[in-house]
């Protein structure tokens, strides 16, 4: 947690620069930071999920919060798919590595869509977020079917 904590603090303190390139002491290390900034990613899509579904009161500041949080995760993770990182990945897809444009499409497509998320949560209207919910929700599922195994 304290580790998922730092994780989302050092993102947000980072978000005008991603890392263009990666830089981590171990394969290992490159991994837990992806699977890590993922997870982040996911609990605060699934908050605006939950609004969106009606699961949770619509409330249009925390709906911005969030896109916010998703927006600057999903630019984290795709620098530590180094290829040292193959042979440990055992819920990636040998294709992320065989086909790294259209891995790079996927999470671009993911980056433009969460981008679009923000600006629909700032209208403050509930259906331009779930409209935009679920052109974001579209890029996971059709990078996870191509790229994750589970
Ligand atoms: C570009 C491809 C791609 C996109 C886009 C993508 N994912 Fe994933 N996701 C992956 C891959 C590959 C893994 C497995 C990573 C690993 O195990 O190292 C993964 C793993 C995860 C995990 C598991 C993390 C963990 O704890 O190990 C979650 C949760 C997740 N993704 C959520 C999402 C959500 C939510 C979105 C959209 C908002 C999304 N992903 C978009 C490729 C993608």
């Amino acid at each position: 947690m304290k580790a998922i904590l730092s994780l989302a603090m050092a993102a947000t303190l980072t978000a005008t620069a991603a890392p263009a390139t990666a830089q981590f002491a171990k394969a290992e290390d490159a991994v837990r930071y992806r699977q890590g900034a993922l997870a982040v990613l996911a609990q605060h899509f699934t908050r605006i999920g939950a609004m969106v579904r009606g699961r949770t009161p619509y409330d249009p500041r925390v709906a911005v919060e969030n896109a916010e949080m998703v927006a600057t995760m999903a630019r984290l993770p795709w620098p530590a798919f180094g290829p040292e990182t193959e042979k440990i990945s055992h819920s990636v897809k040998p294709e992320a590595w065989s086909e790294p444009a259209r891995f790079r499409e996927q999470h671009e497509k993911l980056a433009a869509e969460s981008v679009k998320l923000v600006a629909a949560a700032r209208t403050n209207n509930l259906d331009n977020l779930k409209a935009a919910f679920a052109s974001t929700a579209s890029t996971c599922k059709s990078c996870h079917d191509a790229y994750r195994t589970n």
